[in-house]
């Protein structure tokens, strides 16, 4: 049997969540995005030094447990998770409804196309996350992540650029 999750029924996080998908769709102008974003809760200082591109998924249900930094460059179909709802049997196991967690994405940050935040990760000063990474850990500053669990794989001030 399903049990519907209270989240669902409740007009706050509805409305977090409709926010959140206006934001997915936008494309022009790019403050639209971190504009929607921050109305639902995201921590973002300056919207216009913040970029967010189309289907870029922010957590639906506790967006406020995420801080954007200025300059830093979110990039398509990535996913930044906040929070993990076990299923009822599993909450009766884990002792929990929810398991929340603070994203926070450092100044000068690049986050490449399709990566997926886990919950509890900082990631670092102008780091940048590989296209399709899964970032389970925080990472240091000016480090490169890649793969699947995340691990670094460069510096972005020793990597040779040109070839
Ligand atoms: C699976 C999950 C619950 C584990 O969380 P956790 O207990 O905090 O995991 P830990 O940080 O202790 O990680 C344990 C190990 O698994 C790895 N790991 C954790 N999640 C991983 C993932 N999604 N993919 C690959 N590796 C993962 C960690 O890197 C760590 O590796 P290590 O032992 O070599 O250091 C969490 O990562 C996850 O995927 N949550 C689901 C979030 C989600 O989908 N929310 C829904 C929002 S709608």
């Amino acid at each position: 049997m399903i049990t519907m999750n209270r989240h669902f029924c409740n007009f706050i996080f509805l409305v977090k969540a409709v926010l959140g998908y206006l934001a997915y769709f936008s494309i022009f102008p790019t403050f639209i995005s971190p504009f929607l974003h921050k109305a639902r809760g995201v921590k973002i200082n300056k919207i216009r030094d913040v970029y967010i591109a189309p289907t870029v998924l922010i957590d639906s249900l506790y967006p406020e447990l995420l801080t954007i930094e200025n300059n830093v460059y979110i990039t398509r179909g990535v996913k930044i998770l906040t929070h993990f709802n076990p299923t009822p049997p599993q909450q009766d196991i884990i002792g929990k409804e929810s398991i929340l967690g603070e994203v926070i994405i450092k100044s000068g940050a690049f986050i490449g196309i399709s990566a997926i935040i886990l919950p509890n990760v900082t990631v670092g000063v102008n780091a940048l996350v590989a296209a399709g990474a899964v970032v389970t850990k925080n990472v240091p500053d000016y480090a490169i992540v890649a793969g699947n669990p995340a691990c670094v794989v460069g510096d972005i001030r020793k990597k040779i650029w040109e070839k």
